[in-house]
């Protein structure tokens, strides 16, 4: 294990990392290089991270791999998009299932092209018995469809004239997983950009200016750090924190 890795408190870790891959563009354009080989290289990146995650302990991690919104992008990006997701798909299953990672999916998965949906289930069934780390890719997805989907689902059953917050999560894409502790966001842009929006509540925010085709297990073990460094307080004062540990 290198100096910067041993640094890491195994006991501390964030049980959920949730990453927005920001910057394939910028960093095709800086190498004057087409935005779709910003995009290969970024798919490089995240096998990468997910693989770094595993080895530094992580639990679950989850990707933003395609918006809601990136659905309006040229068609032809859209189109390369969707070939990378496929071959990453076809590429990493099954070194996925090799170490023991779960893949799962988060999103409006019918509106994939049926080809992805068929690769993407492929793999789901493949690693459905691994239990290493869970690895879900955020598809198609938007943090404010996920709760209009659970509002429509909840009014479908037409049971309640109520709900609480535990009920509500339970109808949410990822009621299975747990609240992200840390959100890591590539590039240098301060916003969420539609992801997660429920489930960031208390999730703590680390930014880097790093493009993600460059980000590599050093940067993600630097993001655990700073992570490890923080004080979570989820509404409380930091004496009542402190009381609590
Ligand atoms: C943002 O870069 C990234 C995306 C829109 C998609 C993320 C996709 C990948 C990292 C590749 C595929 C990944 C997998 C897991 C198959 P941008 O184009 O918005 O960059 P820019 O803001 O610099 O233009």
């Amino acid at each position: 294990m290198n100096k910067v890795n041993s640094e890491l408190n195994p006991q501390r870790l964030p049980r959920h990392v949730v990453i927005i891959m920001d910057g394939n563009g910028r960093w095709a354009k800086q190498k004057k290089l087409s935005r779709l080989s910003g995009h290969k290289e970024g798919m490089k990146s995240a096998s990468l991270a997910v693989k770094a995650a595993k080895e530094l302990g992580i639990k679950y991690i989850t990707l933003f791999a395609f918006s809601a919104q990136n659905w309006n992008r040229p068609e032809k990006e859209v189109i390369a998009l969707m070939n990378l997701l496929k071959q990453y798909l076809e590429s990493e299953s099954k070194e996925l299932v090799k170490r023991d990672i779960k893949l799962n999916a988060i999103g409006r998965l019918n509106e994939l092209p049926d080809d992805v949906l068929d690769v993407l289930n492929s793999a789901i069934d493949l690693t459905s018995n691994c239990k290493g780390m869970t690895l879900t890719l955020a598809l198609s997805y938007g943090g404010r469809e996920e709760i209009i989907d659970a509002v429509n689902s909840i009014i479908e059953i037409g049971d309640r004239k109520a709900v609480d917050e535990k009920y509500f999560s339970g109808f949410l894409y990822t009621k299975d997983l747990p609240e992200p502790d840390l959100l890591i966001r590539t590039s240098g842009e301060m916003r969420l950009s539609n992801f997660l929006l429920w489930q960031l509540a208390y999730t703590e925010i680390y930014v880097t200016k790093t493009l993600w085709p460059n980000f590599r297990k050093s940067h993600l073990v630097r993001a655990l750090l700073n992570f490890q460094k923080r004080e979570r307080r989820f509404g409380l004062t930091s004496d009542q924190v402190k009381k609590e540990i």
